[in-house]
């Protein structure tokens, strides 16, 4: 150790930092001689494992990396609560370029060894810059993986379930605003990314009826989406300016924030997409604007419910899945009930929730 001082700095602000948001456990790997340098991070047990995927990214910093990985496996165990999964939240991330091929299988084959290390308290899937072909080099060595490939028996692809919960959402914020129907028949909504899950929810939406407008910088998908579901296609940044009904971020985080809010006209927004606000500063601007906006958390559990089914014996259980992700109908309608008769804001209520099941089970679990 060169300066231990800077040492003792960092263990300060990393406990700190963890201590913040209630983390039971942060382990740091260091392999070297396979350029492994990850940080997997365990919010909450009380329900279950830590449950949540791997990212692969040059982070700009270490306490970038930190920062991501707290934040993420928190928002884990909110979502796998409120899913009504028996789950915990985790996250895995590793320091390195998601696009490095020499090299990679012996990485993930460490990753994997680092997995069992953990003894099964955290279970890693696929992420941002991470593929089922990863995870199936690190199956190679643990078992403490999921959303492996569905040709070996795994659960597949679980972009359709996340869509399909995404989608139940929607209906069930339709249902909220009109005092009863459901139907999106007839409603403008606004796409925002047409990848794995977008392009699935696009589907479902033109099949309800529903009018698509879409926007991705891949062009390809564009097309298709025009092609095979009638979507209206509109550059990147138009996208917050279309007047629609429901405004649905299925690209990155942040794309809800007090610019785009100025420019947004819709009365519902309802995406997959992961931390789609910057931070709680905008939940006045989103309330002022009277949007009801559907938590990413509480509805874009369809893939989790999805990949947890490997946990269970035996091969994936379609029909359970279905059901589990119909249930993100009854969970928004519950948090957008008790937003309006608490007066909070949804995302406020919907960790308050996901806090209120982690608490009875803590209480069923005393002795
Ligand atoms: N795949 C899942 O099951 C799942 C589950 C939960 C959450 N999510 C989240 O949902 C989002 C979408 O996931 P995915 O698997 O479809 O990812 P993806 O990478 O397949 O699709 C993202 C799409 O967004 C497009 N995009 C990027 N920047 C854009 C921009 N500025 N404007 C418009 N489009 C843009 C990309 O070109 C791509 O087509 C991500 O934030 C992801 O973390 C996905």
């Amino acid at each position: 150790m060169r300066d231990p001082s800077v040492a003792s700095r960092m263990t300060y602000s990393v406990l700190d930092a963890c201590a913040a948001r209630g983390h039971e456990q942060v382990t740091f790997f260091n392999y070297p001689e396979v350029g492994l340098k990850a940080i997997v991070a365990i919010h909450n047990t009380t329900l279950g494992p830590g449950l949540g995927g791997c990212r692969m990214r040059l982070y700009p910093s270490e306490g970038q990396a930190l920062d991501d990985v707290l934040r993420l496996s928190e928002g884990m165990t909110y979502k796998s609560a409120l899913a009504g999964l028996p789950l915990g939240g985790g996250k895995a991330i590793i320091m390195a370029d998601p696009s490095m091929t020499q090299g990679r299988e012996a990485l993930f084959r460490k990753f994997g060894e680092c997995l069992n290390a953990l003894a099964g308290r955290y279970i890693s899937a696929e992420d941002m810059g991470t593929s089922v072909r990863d995870i199936m080099w690190a199956r190679s060595v643990t078992n403490f993986v999921v959303g492996t490939d569905a040709a070996k028996g795994g659960a597949g692809d679980p972009s359709p379930w996340t869509a399909l919960g995404v989608f139940e959402a929607m209906r069930a914020a339709v249902a909220h605003a009109s005092g009863g129907d459901s139907s999106l028949r007839g409603k403008r909504v606004a796409v925002q990314g047409v990848g794995h899950v977008g392009m699935f929810l696009v589907e479902l939406l033109s099949k309800a009826g529903a009018s698509i407008i879409v926007a991705d910088p891949h062009d390809e998908s564009v097309r298709k989406a025009a092609a095979e579901y009638g979507a209206q296609g509109v550059g990147l940044d138009q996208i917050y300016d279309v007047p629609c009904d429901i405004f649905s971020p299925c690209a990155v985080g942040q794309t809800v924030n007090a610019e785009t809010l100025k420019r947004l006209s819709c009365s519902i927004i309802a995406g997959a997409a992961n931390n789609q606000l910057p931070d709680s500063s905008v939940y006045g601007m989103i309330a002022e604007k009277k949007i009801l906006y559907c938590p990413d958390f509480a509805i874009n559990s369809g893939g989790v419910i999805s990949v947890s089914v490997e946990l269970a014996k035996g091969s994936p259980d379609t029909v359970w899945i279905r059901e589990k992700v119909k249930e993100i109908y009854g969970t928004t309608s519950k948090v957008l009930e008790q937003s309006k008769a608490r007066g909070r804001f949804t995302e406020e209520v919907a960790v308050e929730l996901a806090k209120e099941r982690l608490a009875a089970a803590k209480n069923r679990a005393k002795p």
